[in-house]
């Protein structure tokens, strides 16, 4: 009898792991299924993410969610000092947080930063201010070559950067395995002493393809010789690693080659802009440390009966933490987040004290120039301002490092806020050499009081902007639709800048 029991016993058991091997197979099926090429001879309008919707649904409909991340938030509203901070650069008009890849092109279009071009030789920015926002660019790049690509104002390219960050950026159409056709992020990563993208691991690749954007760049200035002989100067995107990815070692780079983004209205300081190093900035972090990619947190994965697949809404990881986080955590999502807002606060106190102190080095260095001081006299202080506010911008920039990278952005803002006050002790003993120790800075706690120290005026850049929108933009929108090159109805919510969420026109 109890022979008999342990008989049936084993078979049950026997049977129930034939059928759980039978249901990992079928998972395993489905999941190969998912990963294999759509077909051998591509995608067709592979720019398009929706010609991939067929093969790949459940990836698509993620994927176009990222609509919903659609808030705008008014930067220089939030933190006025940023403002005085950008004096004289684009940054000072307009600037806003992030938000969903859905509207990547359009934001672009829509930011004042971008102006309002006449046509497709007027400035004011460069084509290379495309390079983060669509697939049609690595498209440009095989059909015009790299160099022409990057030659040329950002007008020129209007009617054929259409889509958004979407599929082919991040996939080859052939096989859908990951893959990368900026040549930047190849050459930067050689510079630094790291192994190609196409040499990595498949766990670095789940960070890499991000870091085709989400990095730290600037626009090397390149002449060059075309076809037929004529003379040109390409903006290239360069990733400034050639003494490693750290801020220090970028900060050498820059100063190395004398760059400078810009020259600060106020205070004639040669500055460098930080752009947006998420890439650079996690890696430093414990979960960067560990090997936790990028798409670990903001795309993981989700069950759907029995098909597993990446979540291709990218977003904001605390709006999923079941997903994102608890695979890994055992505290409660409630004490995680309380840590991750810790954090948040510890970032917002540091920031303000250092770029406080930034602010008023820029005025005050502006008021000795006034009363007569000399480049001579004004040398260190404004090394340390070039300094001090690269530190500051590096750490702020990519919005994600207080939680991406905690100790090292509160040690550069650290750093920075010490710069700019030693820098600040340096301009008291200048201004009081020329009479006016007890200047004080003026205000600037508000976004409008500082941009009338940065001398931005809004509304006619707001005025400018509405008739590109009503002029050049809508004939780009015209060739882009003849050509077949987006489908508008996909894009037709993008543009936000008439439902009274735009931030320079608001209803
Ligand atoms: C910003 C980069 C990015 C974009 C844009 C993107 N993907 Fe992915 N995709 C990834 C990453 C990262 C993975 C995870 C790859 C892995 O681990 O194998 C992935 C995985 C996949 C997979 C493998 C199965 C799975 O779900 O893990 C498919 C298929 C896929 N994506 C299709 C698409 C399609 C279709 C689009 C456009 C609608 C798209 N992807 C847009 C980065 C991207
Ligand atoms: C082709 C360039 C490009 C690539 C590749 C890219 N991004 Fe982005 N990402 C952007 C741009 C541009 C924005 C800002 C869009 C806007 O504000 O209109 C953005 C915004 C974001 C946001 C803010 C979303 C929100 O709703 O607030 C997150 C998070 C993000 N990206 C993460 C990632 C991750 C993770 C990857 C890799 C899997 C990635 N990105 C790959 C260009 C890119
Ligand atoms: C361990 C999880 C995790 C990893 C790994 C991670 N992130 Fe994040 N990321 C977050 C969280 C959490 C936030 C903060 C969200 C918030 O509070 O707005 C964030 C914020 C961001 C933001 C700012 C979004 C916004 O709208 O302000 C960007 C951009 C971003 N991450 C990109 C990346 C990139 C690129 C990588 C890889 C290089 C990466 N993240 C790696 C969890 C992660
Ligand atoms: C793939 C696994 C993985 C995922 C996903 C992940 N973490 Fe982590 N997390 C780690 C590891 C590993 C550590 C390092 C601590 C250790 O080794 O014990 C860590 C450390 C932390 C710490 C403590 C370190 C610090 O910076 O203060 C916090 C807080 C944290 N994670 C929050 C999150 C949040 C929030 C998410 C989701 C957005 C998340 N993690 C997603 C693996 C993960």
């Amino acid at each position: 009898m109890k022979f008999k029991l342990l008989l049936v016993g084993s078979l049950i058991a026997i049977g129930a792991m034939a059928l759980l091997a039978a249901n990992v197979n079928e998972k395993e099926k489905e999941r190969v299924e998912l990963n294999k090429a759509p077909s051998s001879a591509g995608i067709a309008g592979k720019e398009k993410s929706e010609e991939w919707a067929k093969y790949f649904p459940r990836q698509y409909d993620s994927w176009k969610k990222t609509k919903e991340g659609d808030e705008l938030t008014d930067m220089l509203d939030k933190k006025p000092y940023l403002a005085v901070a950008w004096a004289g650069y684009a940054f000072s008009k307009d600037y806003n947080a992030p938000r969903g890849h859905y509207y990547a092109v359009q934001d672009n279009i829509n930011s004042l930063r971008t102006g309002a071009p006449v046509d497709a030789k007027t400035g004011p920015l460069p084509t290379a201010c495309w390079t983060c926002k669509s697939p049609d660019v690595p498209r440009l790049i095989e059909e015009d070559g790299e160099l022409e690509y990057f030659t040329g104002k950002w007008a020129k390219y209007g009617a054929q950067v259409v889509n958004s960050v979407g599929c082919a950026t991040c996939h080859d159409d052939k096989t859908a395995q990951l893959s990368v056709r900026v040549p930047h992020l190849n050459r930067g990563l050689e510079a630094a002493g790291l192994k190609k993208f196409e040499d990595s691991t498949h766990q670095e690749k789940r960070s890499l393809v991000c870091a085709q954007c989400h990095v730290e760049y600037y626009f090397k200035k390149t002449d060059w010789t075309d076809a037929k002989g004529v003379a040109k100067t390409a903006m290239v995107v360069t990733l400034p690693y050639k003494n490693g990815t750290t801020v220090e070692g970028m900060e050498k780079y820059y100063d190395d080659i004398n760059f400078s983004d810009w020259t600060h209205s106020i205070s004639k300081t040669p500055m460098i802009k930080a752009q947006h190093p998420d890439w650079e900035l996690w890696k430093t972090g414990i979960h960067g440390q560990k090997g936790v990619s990028c798409a670990d947190c903001h795309m993981p994965y989700t069950q759907e009966g029995a098909v597993k697949y990446s979540d291709h809404q990218i977003g904001n990881p605390l709006a999923n933490m079941d997903k994102s986080c608890m695979n890994c955590h055992r505290e409660s999502e409630t004490k995680l987040k309380g840590i991750v807002a810790q954090k948040f606060e510890r970032k917002e106190l540091m920031m303000d004290l250092a770029f406080d102190n930034i602010g008023k080095a820029h005025l005050e260095t502006g008021e000795a120039m006034k009363l007569g001081a000399t480049d001579a006299e004004l040398k260190e202080i404004r090394t340390l301002i070039r300094h001090a506010q690269w530190k500051g911008d590096m750490a702020i920039a990519g919005h994600g490092a207080f939680f991406h990278a905690p100790e090292e952005l509160l040690r550069l803002l650290g750093v920075a806020n010490d710069q700019a006050q030693q820098a600040r002790i340096k301009l008291v003993k200048v201004l009081a050499k020329y009479g006016a120790i007890d200047y004080v800075a003026p205000d600037f706690s508000s976004k409008e009081k500082a941009q009338g120290l940065a001398k931005v005026n809004m509304a006619e850049l707001a005025a400018e902007k509405m008739k590109f929108k009503q002029t050049l933009e809508q004939e780009w929108k015209k060739e882009a639709k003849a050509k077949g090159r987006a489908n508008p109805e996909l894009y037709k919510d993008a543009d936000t800048i008439d439902n009274g969420k735009s931030v320079w026109n608001k209803k």
